[in-house]
């Protein structure tokens, strides 16, 4: 029986997704209300309403004596409708309301999860009386992922069921936990292994027709709070670990502040606190520029021209070219996932340099206790080593990593012509070169496409695919679909010079040296980019990955860069030397201010005719920030980033761009006007005469949109 006449799901822009229904259905005395709103049965305003009306009439209803709360499809509720997030669409019932009404039935409620229970949806099901779980299920209050804190009533019952401690580990790090440890945490009531809801009507026919002791509603639950309360130092150490990790990000001290309250405050007031910091940051700034890159994440998955339901190749065992830094990262990256991998090199001497660095970093991993032992072992089992390329002929994948030289590389796909199957893929791992004249050397240009892994490869989370004029569209359908296998974020880029993310960062660090000629030190640069939000700062990156490759490329193509080459003729390669723009002590990767270094820039100002003056940091980030969202709009304008947020995840994802301001083409559109924007390059425009500061044909365009 249909609860409610359907009515259409509720995302503001999906008027095409199917409808959203709560049906209910009777097996003798118990109810049985199901959820079905595709794909995540996220609980938007319209099925807030239905489930709302269904338990209220349910409540009266004489014949039935309990309820189970299910959902169709692959899921459980993963969450509240994060679409509505910032719409007017918040619109009664609220999630509290629903929860308020759940935990104030007379009859047993049970959750019956299967897939996910995330956020609203595992808050729903806190205020069940019973959690009855499928052994695959997963449960979990990720908002903290997205800028918020749980306002549902998660930081205020689920330490009551948890204990606080567990519950603050679990709510800072957003990450959830499987069905197993939920029971031996007290979070579930029970597992499930073969179908939940049949699960959980039998659990609930126990405990009514056995008479079984009636749970207590979660709120009047304290035994797990008494403790922390008398002696709060376990949790206030936690507290302090924990919010020492925040890296300048609100949302995880608001879950602290709101566990907190849990334990010290009556539930109601609790409630009412976690409540309004919910509001106070679902609406800022932070939260805005999360939610931004998770849908980016989800629509940089949809490349034009490669229909959803493409078939992608089946990629097993994948050969990786090189052992250097590079393709060692990239060897770990697959065998992490679970495939096979044959790395090949030149000569034994490179590959056992190669296989022993891969060791020493999973050795290092399990010294530090994020791997075990029998993790480490089955990972290294599968990578392989070759110095044959006839070891690749059985590879479904093959990855180039080899010296960054067009003729090397072309001279590696022209040999692999010859052994790799038919149908098997062929990528290169170029940072700046053409990938169409690289593919052509190779017998099935179709087959090709570059995977650009950022080092180190096993760690940063980005993947800039680059489809070249050939490649095929399972090709890039392929690629999507591993990477995110291998747990990276894929974003499918076009072919041009350095691609998105190094043709954007060529712009961003194309000012560097003159604001040091200005009259600003490599120090004050660099804290202007830490205080925005980097990591670090250009000259500490530079000193970080050596000055002597832009040096040796700038020798190779005539250009010149007067306190760099300066610093690299005195032996000052960075970090690897003890100097660069930076002094550093022995071992220690500690940036100290280098007084003879800012001597020669000094002087390098003097030989210029270049008067000293004070660099603000407002001036620091227009010359670099601006003409790097400038180019972002002309790869935009050239079809080489497909949307906006894109290069977001790109700079997120692979450059260390802070993530609580959404990537550099959110943050403009948030913080900047166009006017503002305009005017800042032409100034610099009319004073550097730089065409890295002449307006995008697309400028207007882009902030009009
Ligand atoms: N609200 C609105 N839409 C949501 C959503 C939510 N809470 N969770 C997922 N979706 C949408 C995605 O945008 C995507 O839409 P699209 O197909 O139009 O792009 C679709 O559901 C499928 O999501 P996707 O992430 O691609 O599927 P998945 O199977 O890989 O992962 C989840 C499923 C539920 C694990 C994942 O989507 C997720 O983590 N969601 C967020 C959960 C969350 O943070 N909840 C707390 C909010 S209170």
């Amino acid at each position: 029986m249909l609860q409610e006449a359907e009515v259409t799901a509720d995302r503001p822009d999906k008027n095409a997704k199917p409808l959203a229904v709560v049906e209910i259905d009777r097996r003798g005395r118990i109810a049985i209300v199901t959820l079905d709103n595709p794909p995540v049965n996220a609980l938007g305003a319209r099925l807030r309403a239905c489930l709302y009306d269904a338990l209220a009439a349910l409540a009266d209803d004489l014949e039935v004596s309990g309820i189970v709360i299910a959902c169709a499809g692959s899921t459980f509720v993963a969450g509240a409708d994060i679409g509505e997030f910032g719409t007017l669409r918040q619109e009664y019932p609220l999630l509290p309301d629903l929860c308020a009404l759940i935990e104030a039935m007379q009859k047993p409620v049970v959750a019956a999860i299967h897939g996910t229970a995330l956020g609203g949806g595992l808050e729903l099901a806190l205020a069940c009386r019973y959690r009855v779980v499928h052994q695959a299920a997963r449960l979990g209050l990720p908002e903290v992922k997205l800028g918020f804190i749980p306002g549902s009533g998660g930081t205020v019952r689920l330490p009551r069921l948890v204990g606080p401690e567990r519950a603050l580990d679990m709510i800072v790090s957003g990450i959830p936990v499987g069905a197993h440890d939920a029971v031996a945490s007290g979070l579930a009531d029970g597992v499930v292994v073969e179908n939940i809801v049949d699960g959980a009507v039998a659990f609930l026919r126990t405990r009514i027709e056995e008479k079984a002791p009636a749970a207590v509603a979660v709120r009047y639950r304290d035994d797990k709070l008494a403790r922390t309360r008398t002696d709060p130092a376990g949790f206030d150490a936690l507290a302090a670990k924990l919010a020492a990790k925040a890296r300048g990000l609100s949302a995880p001290l608001a879950c602290i502040d709101a566990v907190r309250n849990a334990f010290l405050l009556p539930f109601d007031q609790a409630l009412g606190k976690e409540r309004e910091a919910f509001v106070d940051l679902m609406s800022g700034p932070e939260s805005r520029a999360l939610r931004h890159l998770f849908f980016a994440e989800r629509e940089a998955a949809k490349v034009p021209g490669v229909a959803k339901d493409l078939a992608a190749r089946r990629i097993d065992r994948v050969g990786v070219i090189g052992a250097g830094t590079m393709g060692g990262g990239i060897a770990m990256a697959f065998a992490n996932a679970g495939l096979e991998v044959i790395i090949v090199e030149t000569g034994d001497e490179a590959l056992g340099r190669g296989i022993g660095m891969i060791e020493r970093n999973y050795a290092t991993s399990v010294a530090r206790g994020s791997l075990s032992e029998p993790e480490r072992q089955q990972r290294m089992a599968r990578l392989t080593g070759a110095t044959d390329y006839a070891a690749l002929g059985q590879c479904d994948l093959v990855i180039e990593a080899v010296f960054e030289d067009i003729g090397v590389k072309k001279d590696v796909f022209s040999r692999l012509s010859q052994v790799m199957r038919p149908g098997a893929m062929l990528a290169t791992n170029t940072s700046y070169l053409d990938v169409n004249e690289i593919a052509s050397a190779f017998a099935r240009p179709q087959d090709v496409v570059g995977l650009h892994f950022f080092s180190p490869a096993n760690v940063m989370k980005l993947l800039e695919i680059v489809r070249g004029d050939n490649t095929a569209a399972d090709v890039v359908a392929t690629a999507v679909s591993l990477a995110r296998k291998i747990g990276k974020v894929p974003v499918v880029v076009g072919v041009c010079h350095g691609f998105v993310g190094n043709r954007m960062l060529a712009a961003r660090s194309a000012q560097n040296e003159a604001l040091l000629l200005a009259g600003a030190t490599p120090a004050q640069v660099d804290k202007a980019f830490i205080d925005f939000g980097w990591p670090m700062g250009p000259f500490q990156m530079a000193d970080l990955a050596g000055l002597d490759i832009g040096w040796r490329n700038r020798k190779a193509t005539g250009k010149t860069a007067a306190i760099a080459d300066t610093l690299c003729e005195k032996g000052h390669f960075g970090q690897k030397t003890g100097r660069g723009y930076y002094r550093y002590g022995d071992g220690s990767r500690m940036p100290i201010a280098d007084a003879d270094v800012e001597q020669l820039i000094r002087a390098k100002s003097g030989e210029l005719g270049l008067q000293r003056r004070e660099i603000s940091p407002g001036e620091i980030i227009a010359r670099t920030l601006y003409p790097m969202i400038n180019e972002g709009i002309r790869t935009l304008d050239e079809r080489i980033a497909t949307r906006a947020s894109d290069i977001d995840l790109v700079w997120v994802h692979g450059y260390g761009f802070p993530t609580a301001k959404g990537g550099p083409m959110h943050w403009a559109r948030a913080t900047l006007s166009r006017s503002e924007l305009a005017q800042a390059l032409e100034h610099w425009h009319n004073i550097t005469q730089s065409e890295i500061f002449l307006p995008a044909t697309g400028f207007s365009a882009f902030f009009d949109n």
